[in-house]
């Protein structure tokens, strides 16, 4: 059976590369066709650059990238180059990818492939945030129903926050583009701080990386250690959270989670509360269900999945 047909959208971001090495890992299970990028943790630039440089990385050249919006929809630009390096990757070596982005923006890439493809074909995986699928959503409305599944790493319900205390950073980035993706129809996976904060990655499993040495095992570990340095020094002061990976990781083994359906409402005027995802289980028909919402997940099975795909790449 072929892979999922899937286009990751992100902002590498030390995470997200993990997520991407994950996901290029196993051509038979996800077939990724693109990957598009977006500003966030660091510039539109930078992610785009990195995203090239992963792919490259896990032997994946042909896999076309599309640079996207170097802003959020409305706001000024948040970054988090503090949890992720000048660089966005951390202390990984970088240097000029041997190919550069295609010319096409991510955007229009996006409504373009939508629209070619079969009704329901395509998911995609969204690890940064949401400004590229809410602009192709706000010029061509009638990608939603097209979209087989948007499957995001987003929100804070019980967790709080990680980059305001009730705001979690992709949501918080750009809160205007989460709001049209949670009003637009599609069908929405939210892996939030929620179960993010569940899937760490502690010593004795960053401990189990060890005995990997292809390239792409061994920049998980250096992408891993650089997490859990800055965690401790500005973070949490616990192991890193997965929280990029955990998208890769629903879509290869949606078991390992467990998700409870509710209405998603974006909190996109108070300064204090900006980017807060309001999560309500009780629905009804004022408060629809828009959204799956991530509750808790199988940390140590995630690790066993995790170290299963670093052992495919030679
Ligand atoms: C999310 O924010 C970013 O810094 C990470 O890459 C992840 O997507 C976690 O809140
Ligand atoms: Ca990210």
């Amino acid at each position: 059976m072929p892979g999922l047909p899937l286009i990751i959208d992100c902002d590498p971001g030390v995470d997200d590369a993990v997520a991407l090495l994950l996901a290029l890992a196993v051509p038979e299970r996800l077939d990724v066709l693109a990957i598009t990028t977006v500003a966030g943790n660091v510039g539109g630039d930078l992610t785009a650059r990195n995203a090239c440089l992963l792919r490259e990385m896990a032997g994946r050249a042909g896999i076309p990238v599309f640079a996207g919006q170097d802003r959020p929809l409305v706001r000024d630009p948040v970054v988090a180059d503090h949890f992720h390096g000048v660089t966005g990757l951390g202390d990984l070596p970088v240097q000029p990818p041997a190919r550069g982005p295609e010319p096409e923006p991510a955007v229009d890439h996006l409504v373009r492939v939508l629209r070619a493809r079969p009704a329901g074909e395509i998911t995609l995986a969204v690890t940064g945030p949401m400004t590229n699928l809410a602009e192709a959503l706000r010029r061509a409305p009638d990608i939603a129903p097209r979209i087989r599944q948007v499957v995001a790493m987003g929100g804070a319900r019980r967790e709080g926050g990680n980059i305001t205390a009730s705001a979690e950073f992709n949501i918080h980035a750009d809160p205007d583009a989460a709001d049209i993706v949670a009003r637009s129809g599609v069908e929405l996976v939210l892996l939030g701080l929620d179960v993010t904060h569940q899937v760490t990655a502690t010593p004795a499993r960053r401990a189990r990386l060890s005995g990997l040495e292809s390239p792409q095992a061994v920049a998980v570990r250096q992408l891993l250690d650089f997490s859990a340095r800055t965690e401790a020094e500005i973070g949490m002061g616990g192991p890193p959270p997965m929280h990029d990976p955990c998208v890769i990781l629903w879509l290869l083994a949606p078991g390992l989670f467990r998700l409870r359906s509710c209405h998603l409402a974006i909190e996109t005027r108070s300064p204090l509360t900006l980017g807060h995802t309001a999560v309500e289980f009780r629905t009804s028909d004022r408060h629809p269900q828009n959204a799956l919402w991530g509750i808790e997940a199988d940390a140590d099975g995630a690790f066993d999945l995790i170290c299963d795909l670093l052992e495919r790449y030679p």
